[in-house]
């Protein structure tokens, strides 16, 4: 049995992965949260107090400490970097999953991505410890292409695809392969690399493999219709701009119209670099054959079909 912390246990990944450990009697967890806890399984943590975290990794005998937690910003950064050095000073602990839960992004990213040079820092801190460590690349989340129908606790807004209002906007030619992954079964496959005897300091996960093109044709076909699509070549994107997707405007009041189409121009430029198109070679699917991921024809059909 692997004693487990998540981490940021409370977000939208966080629990789901909390969630599918509950599930597997081969675990059990612990979630760190800075807030008051609000169940049995919460324990409230002020990442600021670097002895007081370690106590309670040893409290709680927590063998690997899994980081759900939302690294955007310099606080969340301090957060994780302490929480790393806590889980070094802790006796029990010997394991940590950083929180990237994505893909790799290109060298010169980090001069146009703040987040990037922030989880640098995480990464070189856990360098310096004797912890075995890992970060998990899984693609983007297939989750955003089923909502609001598809079991999830992630939110809008979709990239690329905006399947609920029949909208495309394509960074480059649409033929680029990207991963996506079900956050279910990423949950479901790091409760299977908790038990693996050596990690790598990449985790690869892919649930599915397709061009933008192909998973607008399956969505067309899900829905039984065709969809309005337009595509942003490389110049719009160096220029951090994206064409709108229907679903986008709502979520402007606490994410600005700017700030979304900055990040979505990055992602649409890291999907045309094949940054999203995971090494198949180092997938631990191979692994695990046991654990079937859900596919982007499966999900759409589950989600969509007759809607
Ligand atoms: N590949 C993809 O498509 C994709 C999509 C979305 C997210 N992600 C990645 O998945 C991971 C989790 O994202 P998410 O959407 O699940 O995050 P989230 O729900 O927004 O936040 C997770 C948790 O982070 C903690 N947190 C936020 N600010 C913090 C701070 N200053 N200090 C300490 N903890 C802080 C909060 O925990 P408490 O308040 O309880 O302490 C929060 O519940 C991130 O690495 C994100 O980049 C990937």
């Amino acid at each position: 049995m692997v004693k487990v912390a998540i981490a940021g246990g409370r977000g939208h990944l966080g629990t789901t992965m909390a969630e599918t450990l509950t599930d597997d009697s081969r675990h059990e967890y612990i979630v760190l949260s800075r807030g008051a806890p609000k169940n049995e399984k919460e324990v409230q943590v002020d990442y600021d107090d670097i002895s007081a975290v370690t106590a309670v990794l040893e409290k709680h005998e927590i063998h690997t400490v899994i980081s759900t937690m939302l690294v955007i910003s310099e606080p969340a950064a301090k957060s994780e970097t302490n929480l790393v050095k806590a889980a070094a000073a802790s006796k029990f602990t010997e394991r940590f999953v950083q929180s990237i839960w994505g893909a790799p992004a290109p060298a010169e990213a980090a001069a146009y991505m703040p987040h990037i040079p922030l989880r640098q820092g995480v990464q070189d801190e856990l360098r310096k410890t004797n912890l075995e460590w890992t970060q998990v690349h899984n693609g983007y989340f297939m989750d955003y292409y089923g909502l609001p129908h598809l079991k999830s606790h992630l939110t809008p807004p979709p990239f690329a695809i905006d399947v609920d209002n029949k909208a495309a906007t394509i960074p480059g030619s649409g033929d680029d392969k990207m991963v996506f992954t079900y956050t279910y079964d990423v949950a479901r496959f790091i409760a299977e690399v908790l038990t693996l005897p050596k990690w790598d300091e990449i985790t690869t996960i892919v649930g599915d493999r397709v061009t933008l093109n192909e998973f607008v044709q399956l969505a067309e076909e899900a829905r039984g219709t065709k969809f309005n699509v337009v595509y942003d070549d490389m110049d719009k994107l160096k220029k951090f701009q994206t064409s709108e997707l229907p679903s986008h405007a709502s979520i402007y009041p606490y994410f600005p119209k700017e700030k979304l189409q900055y990040m979505f121009a990055a992602f649409g430029m890291w999907v045309v670099g094949g940054y999203f198109n995971l090494p198949e070679i180092k997938a631990i699917n191979h692994k695990f054959p046991n654990v079937k991921p859900l596919s982007v024809k499966q999900m759409l059909e589950t989600s969509w079909q007759n809607r």
